[in-house]
């Protein structure tokens, strides 16, 4: 787990801040949930691995379990279905939640980690699908990335339940299995899957056709890869809607941004259509930056009434990682300016009473100020104003005290003046636009 400094938090709000804007732009919801769950919403729709082998578990003392939420997802479905009646569908929210894995920290990967999620809920359309990339590729390009650095890679389970149903005869029984099996294909060379993969499943044909899936990048090549396919497959949901979503990223003119593949199906259990994972397309960044699909049942442990969703969660660790890869993560999101910042030198202990009511006045005004304290050394006590990068100071000493008068000082000019208690708020001011106005246009 990870502590966050001041300027790795600043760098964290700073990419968390271009996906607020963006979640503004599409109008979506902040919501927050417990970061402790009752582990059955997770053992019914998660996956079997993410709550047994990946998940912290809390025992509450009459044996109880309680699980730190590893995703939010079914968390979201269960606030969903308690006011179900009350919201307007379709509903749109996001959230930034703190997620707990107990997976082998790694690059990208840490034991806890803050995840961007957005959901649409109770809206059947592909359009919601293409919604979700819509907004993958507003945050993405908001910090200047482009379709060659990123790949918005999508299949659709149904579609991969029709080829293993009709194509491949695997039974519907078998199927999460597949999936399981599919999902690890990607750290695994064509050797090492076929191995991997033969274990569960033994059929050669089977096996070949396993094969098929894990490497497919167009929806054609990989129906024209099987041989004689029947009118029944052609007119399975899963294949007319990988063919519609086709249509809809080519006239939403994002196809740039989107590719098919054959091997994202998805860890978790609860996606039952679209799926899709975001990849760099560069080497650095090999782990899934964000990750999604379509769940049609996940509220069905909450409530009778039925409400599909889709929705995508993206790793902050993971962006940030990203965002330096291709530069995109300037220098100044993670450094605090202090150029405004008001920098008040009481110079000695009798005089600090006097600069807090100026601070108080200052902060009044919506300045933010610093009180130095150490009432030693002038001198020492501007080089650090001067090293923050301050532009103006304030000193106090008995003098100004007694005559209620301020010394200003422009740390850019050294220029240094008395000036009235109660102009001092003008004086900032003036000092603020001279220098403002001083300053060459971007
Ligand atoms: P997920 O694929 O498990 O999906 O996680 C989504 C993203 O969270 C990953 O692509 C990665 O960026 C980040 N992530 C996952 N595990 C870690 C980790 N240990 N350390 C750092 N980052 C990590 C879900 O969680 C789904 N609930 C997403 C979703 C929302 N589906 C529908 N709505």
């Amino acid at each position: 787990m990870r502590d966050f400094y001041p300027s790795e938090l600043r760098e964290v709000q700073w990419i968390e801040g271009i996906v607020r804007d963006v979640a503004d732009l599409y109008c979506y919801e902040e919501y927050d949930t417990p970061l402790l769950e009752p582990i059955e919403i997770f053992a019914a729709k998660s996956s079997d691995e993410l709550v047994n082998e990946q998940s912290f578990i809390v025992e509450k003392k009459k044996g109880e379990r309680l699980i730190l939420r590893p995703e939010i997802t079914p968390s979201l479905a269960r606030m969903v279905a308690s006011r179900l009646q009350e919201f307007k569908k379709p509903l749109r929210w996001f959230s930034i939640p703190t997620c707990y894995r107990y997976e082998r920290p790694q690059r990208g990967r840490m034991r806890s980690f803050r995840q961007i999620n957005f959901d649409i809920l109770g809206e059947n359309s592909l359009q919601a699908e293409i919604e979700m990339f819509n907004i993958i590729i507003s945050i993405l390009t908001c910090y200047g990335a482009t379709s060659k650095q990123f790949q918005i890679f999508y299949n659709n389970r149904r579609f991969v339940d029709a080829i293993c149903r009709v194509v491949l005869g695997i039974p519907e029984d078998k199927m999460p299995l597949l999936y399981k099996t599919i999902d690890k294909s990607e750290k695994m060379d064509d050797n090492e899957f076929k191995k991997y993969a033969s274990e569960s499943f033994q059929d050669a044909f089977t096996l070949q056709g396993i094969m098929k899936l894990k490497t497919s990048k167009n929806v054609e090549d990989l129906l024209n890869s099987f041989e004689n396919l029947s009118e029944e497959f052609y007119k399975s949901e899963g294949y007319k809607e990988i063919k519609k979503l086709e249509d809809l990223i080519k006239i939403n003119k994002i196809s740039d941004y989107c590719s098919f593949s054959s091997s994202v199906v998805r860890g978790l259990d609860y996606y039952t259509g679209t799926v899709f994972e975001v990849f760099d397309t560069g080497s650095e960044n090999i782990r899934a930056l964000s990750g999604g699909g379509r769940y049609d049942d996940l509220l069905s442990l909450f409530s009778e009434e039925k409400l599909s969703g889709v929705g995508f969660g993206m790793g902050v660790l993971m962006l940030a990682l990203f965002l330096k890869s291709y530069n995109l993560l300037p220098d100044y999101a993670g450094t605090k300016d202090y150029t405004d910042i008001i920098y008040i030198i009481p110079l000695t202990e009798d005089v600090s009473l006097y600069a807090n009511e100026i601070a108080k006045i200052i902060r009044e005004e919506d300045f933010p100020c610093i009180v130095d304290y150490k009432f030693k050394n002038l001198k020492n006590q501007l080089k650090k104003a001067s090293d923050l990068g301050v532009l103006i100071v304030l000193i106090l000493g008995s003098k100004e005290m007694e005559q209620k008068i301020i010394t200003i000082k422009n740390m850019r000019t050294q220029e240094q003046t008395s000036v009235k208690y109660e102009s001092i708020i003008n004086e900032i001011y003036d000092l603020i636009d001279n220098y403002a106005g001083a300053l060459p246009d971007e």
